[in-house]
């Protein structure tokens, strides 16, 4: 079973800071790290970590970035046979600050990731409707997250959007195909403009959205832990307690994680349970891709936890 990927790839430039620097001041941070990540390719790199076969549709630009990009993604396994480099564009990439506090700030430039299209979707259709399940996030053009939500509900295949970053055009229509909608607390605020303080807010907000058309939301709340909310009721489950050094590509990590043990289980529950120790595990260690576990680690620290 090959869990697909149609999303983004960024390089992430990772500055480890005391305090972010006022307009005008030039302020000495005290580390920095390269590595790779972007939404779309941290999941998939999840995904393949623990095991599963991955298809990744993406776009890297003609920079220094690109072909290495590529290269990082086939060094897990992932079938790279229908991504491409765009000539002329800059590859993805992520200026990111994380603070004494292990929180993150990150800014995106798409680069060619916006050339992304639904032309690229038909020429993967043979790979795609082999596929169990499709990834989606946003740092793709909006018309192709919706172009593949359609391809997956034509050819009956579940899809998993991760609506990050938080996009407020986001279609409510066009997204109800979904199996699974998967915000964290500020994109589902964003999307519903409702308080998400509590967790009976979180439940509040999520069924506004199962009342718009969306089956299963499952909401990523990081030491607050999840929530899964839909027609039937809810459910949370509690975050694992760990020491966090690094909370980026936390949310990335939790979804590849579910999503490997959704495809192969379809315990809705028990896959939450496996994403959350796969995110748990991540943020004991900095950078995104790079600080994720392997499955036997996941296996290991879910029967001590
Ligand atoms: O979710 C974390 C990711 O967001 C980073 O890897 C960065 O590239 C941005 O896409």
């Amino acid at each position: 079973m090959t869990i697909a990927v149609i999303g983004s790839n960024m390089v992430d430039l990772i500055s480890y800071i005391e305090s972010m620097p006022n307009p005008g001041q030039t302020l000495e941070a005290p580390d920095f790290s390269i590595g790779f990540g972007g939404k779309g390719a941290n999941q998939a790199v999840a995904c393949a970590k623990c095991g599963a076969d991955v298809f990744m549709l993406t776009k890297v630009g003609s920079d220094i970035f690109g072909q290495h990009t590529l290269d990082n993604l086939k060094s897990y396994n992932i079938d790279t046979s229908c991504c491409s480099i765009v000539e002329g564009m800059s590859s993805g990439v992520a200026p990111i600050f994380v603070d004494k506090n292990s929180q993150n700030s990150i800014l995106i430039i798409k680069g060619a990731n916006n050339c992304l299209s639904k032309a690229d979707i038909d020429k993967a259709t043979d790979k795609l409707k082999a596929c169990s399940l499709i990834i989606l996030q946003l740092e793709i053009s909006l018309d192709t997250v919706y172009y593949a939500i359609e391809f997956g509900h034509k050819h009956n295949i579940p899809v998993l959007l991760n609506p990050a970053p938080a996009d407020p055009n986001l279609d409510l229509d066009k997204i109800k195909y979904c199996t699974f909608f998967m915000p964290n607390e500020s994109e589902l605020n964003s999307l519903t403009k409702m308080s998400v303080d509590t967790d009976e807010d979180v439940v509040k907000a999520c069924q506004y959205l199962v009342n718009a058309g969306i089956t299963n939301i499952i909401v990523t709340m990081g030491s607050r832990g999840s929530m899964w909310v839909n027609k039937d009721g809810f459910k949370k489950l509690d975050a694992f307690k760990v020491k966090a050094i690094d909370t980026t590509g936390a949310g990335d990590a939790f979804i590849g994680g579910f999503s490997y043990h959704y495809s192969n289980s379809k315990d809705i529950i028990e896959a939450m349970r496996f994403g959350s120790a796969f995110a748990a595990l991540s943020v004991t260690k900095r950078g995104t891709q790079k600080s994720y576990p392997t499955k036997e680690e996941v296996l290991q620290f879910l029967q001590n936890n």
